[in-house]
């Protein structure tokens, strides 16, 4: 059983905390926590994968805490293996790192399993679907990057909506099973057409909080229906 199956058939919405306000970090979780969100999007950057730096254990042992849906990470870093183990005991049920940043991405996707973790690919703009064809059994998630990642809050790549037919497409020849995350840019406009083209899970960041009603944004993505 694929962890989507676990929730529910339709599609998942997975609010990042990037967006958040870190000063009212317990408000913002509440919020998400109450809303129709399925997850939330950890985002963990080291200012050398990508040229910003967010949070890392300290903040996600919290968020763990004080929430009761699943953390889904997302590991921008240059050395994510250092780090799978201890995003585990950190509270971390899906861990994805970036295709480019691993030499041996079998045994990364292996280990993250090993550990006891969902794991999953996550692949920037440029870069060809053809590295997810020899992990394809090892992979649970695709985490398709729509913006270059580093950043919240940045305009949405048009070219991914044809890069996803294409990994949905891929995914049938492949008989896969993995689901598809599409992360940045996510908004009102373009989600419809990302879950017509095969995505399963939204990340949302700055649609959801820099709108004025969180929850209701919330229950919006949630609600689109096909
Ligand atoms: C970008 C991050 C995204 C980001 C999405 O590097 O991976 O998860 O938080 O934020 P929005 O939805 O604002 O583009
Ligand atoms: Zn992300």
């Amino acid at each position: 059983m694929t962890f989507v199956q676990t929730f529910s058939m339709s599609h998942l919405i997975a609010p990042s905390l990037l967006s958040a306000d870190f000063a009212h970090l317990g408000r913002d979780l509440d919020m998400i926590q109450q809303s129709q969100a399925d997850m939330i999007h950890l985002d963990v950057m080291d200012g050398c994968f990508v040229p910003n730096i967010s949070f890392g254990f300290p903040v996600i042992e919290a968020v763990a805490k004080n929430f009761n849906k699943p953390l889904d990470v997302h590991l921008m870093v240059v050395n994510p293996d250092a780090l799978v183990t201890r995003m585990r005991d950190a509270g971390a049920h899906l861990l994805s790192v970036h295709a480019e940043a691993c030499t041996h991405l079998h045994r990364t996707l292996q280990n993250i399993r090993s550990a006891g973790m969902k794991a999953g690919v996550a692949i920037n703009p440029h870069t060809s679907l053809n590295v997810l064809e020899y992990v394809v059994e090892l992979t649970d998630l695709v985490v398709m990057m729509s913006v270059n990642p580093g950043f919240g809050g940045q305009k949405f790549i048009p070219a991914t909506f044809q890069k996803l037919k294409d990994l949905n497409q891929l995914r049938q020849k492949w008989n896969a099973s993995f689901q598809i995350e599409i992360d940045g840019g996510v908004d009102l406009q373009n989600a419809p057409q990302l879950l017509l083209s095969g995505a399963d899970i939204l990340v949302a960041g700055n649609t959801i909080f820099k709108s004025d009603n969180p929850v209701d944004t919330i229950a919006q993505l949630k609600q689109i229906k096909l």
